[in-house]
């Protein structure tokens, strides 16, 4: 999809349909054209309601439409990034190739703008690239128009988008077309072509290293295991150093203590947390802030095969804790631990992780909040307000100590799994106990990484969920 920016007339616009906002609330239609749509009932402004007049006089375009915002009072980039996607998945449908958005006056502003490149580029991404006929067709222009110069801010938010498509068709891709060694090597060719250092730590390297809870769970899969590093270093180098940690399983049977099969088709998504890292990596190569950010992606597949992992093995991690393997579907964990300790050794001075680590978080917080965990309260907020302002919902979990009573084996430092209860939070707390006391925050996914259903402004599948949050998270780090 090509998107661009021009500073004319919206009269003059050419395209198959123009969006002209249309408030709930407004005493009078923002433009003299609603008069009519509004008078006849059929448009009222209600939020993704979207009435058209066809070759509208004195227009360019050859289609208006009263792109219902909701009220005025509660209308923000995140209400907009919906609108602009709704608008693109309802127009594209009915045979619209291009569309133009205006962004007048109060409304013509960066972060607007920004956010309705985004809501366009995200609403266009469909998951049917494995379908030989029938798929469905992507618009072929996205056109913001407005009096004030917002072509940085469009080329902006055309980056985070596309950025944010780049996850999601990772983890669309289905565990037999996308093994960890592939994975690794999408991760390698999206940075070579960002301009992003990249190193593929082999099964071999890991296990002179001392990786042993990531290769223990690696052990039941015949595809070999990596870990993907992608550094970024901005022209000044800075004093903090940010780590994004990604939990890269490309399939999770569940090992030996195996999944119902009811579902699991889904366990493809278990590496989102991995392909959200690598979306925000290559936004980050080409937005350049001014941190140093290295990205870490341990992957694996969890299988049940002669050689995988039992209940009740022991395995000793790279900092040199055991962990007593009380259930193999909580792989998670044991991958993500090696990486934690691996930044550690690269002396990170902060790190996030995301990972779809528990189906106690989805208990938890429905399909709607990702759980943020941390050790690091400034780090949270941090994490938190760049969420706020990128419309990605977080809500913050407990991690007191309280709850390392939960994590207790006579047999080894650690057990892998606590008791019935609390399982996200006994999760994080588990991942916690490698973090040391360098700030970090821990982004449980499970809910939110994936669509159930089809929403009027994204499809159903793989949402790319952190990936602007990480963006926003290393652009504003201070
Ligand atoms: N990948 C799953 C978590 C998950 C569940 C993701 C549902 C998305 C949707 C994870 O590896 C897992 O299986 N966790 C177990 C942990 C349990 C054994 C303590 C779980 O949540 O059931
Ligand atoms: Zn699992
Ligand atoms: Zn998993």
């Amino acid at each position: 999809m090509n998107v661009e920016f021009r500073s004319i007339p919206f009269t003059a616009v050419e395209a198959d349909a123009l969006l002209l906002l249309h408030f709930e609330d407004a005493e009078t239609p923002a433009h003299e054209w609603f008069g009519e749509l509004a008078a006849s009932g059929e448009s009222k402004g209600k939020l993704f309601d979207l009435p058209l007049l066809h070759r509208p006089a004195g227009f360019a375009a050859k289609r208006l439409a009263a792109a219902g915002a909701g009220p005025a009072k509660s209308f923000t980039p995140a209400v907009l990034r919906k609108i602009t996607g709704a608008a693109v998945r309802a127009l594209k449908t009915k045979g619209v190739r291009s569309i133009a958005l205006c962004l007048d006056h109060p409304y013509a502003e960066a972060a607007l703008a920004a956010a309705a490149v985004e809501g366009a580029v995200l609403g266009n991404y469909e998951v049917d690239i494995h379908k030989s006929e029938g798929k469905a067709t992507d618009l072929a222009t996205f056109i913001l128009v407005s009096p004030a110069d917002l072509a940085p801010a469009v080329a902006h938010g055309e980056t985070i988008a596309t950025a944010q498509n780049f996850t999601r068709a990772l983890v669309n891709e289905p565990g037999n077309l996308l093994p960890p060694l592939e994975l690794a090597a999408r991760a390698a060719k999206m940075a070579a072509a960002n301009g992003l250092d990249c190193e593929i730590l082999d099964e071999d390297r890991m296990r002179q290293l001392g990786m042993g809870s990531l290769l223990g769970v690696a052990m039941g899969s015949a595809q070999p295991p990596a870990m993907i590093i992608l550094r970024y270093v901005p022209a000044e180098p800075s004093q903090d150093h940010l780590c994004l940690i990604g939990k890269g399983v490309t399939f999770d049977t569940g090992g030996v203590s195996i999944k119902p099969s009811d579902g699991m088709e889904k366990m493809k998504y278990d590496m989102a947390g991995g392909a959200a890292v690598l979306g925000a990596m290559q936004a980050i190569a080409q937005l350049k802030p001014n941190v140093t950010v290295t990205a870490i992606v341990p992957t694996v597949e969890n299988m049940c095969g002669g050689k995988a992992l039992r209940p009740g093995d022991i395995v000793t991690s790279l900092s040199g804790k055991t962990i007593e393997v009380l259930n193999t579907d909580a792989e998670g964990r044991l991958i993500l631990v090696d990486a934690i300790e691996y930044a550690r050794r690269l002396g990170v001075t902060h790190m996030v992780d995301a990972a779809t680590l528990t189906g106690a978080i989805v208990v938890a917080l429905g399909h709607v909040h990702v759980g943020a965990f941390t050790n690091n309260d400034d780090m949270l907020a941090k994490v938190l307000a760049s969420a706020r302002t990128q419309g990605e919902n977080m809500w913050h979990m407990p991690l007191d100590d309280d709850y390392k009573d939960y994590l207790k084996t006579p047999f080894a430092d650690l057990p892998n799994i606590g008791g019935r209860w609390g399982g996200a939070i006994t999760a994080a707390y588990f991942l916690k106990e490698w973090t040391g006391g360098t700030p970090w925050v821990h982004l449980d996914i499970a809910g939110t990484a994936w669509l159930e259903e089809t929403k009027p402004f994204l499809a159903k599948g793989p949402t790319g969920v952190c990936v602007r949050t990480f963006i926003d998270l290393a652009m504003n780090w201070r």
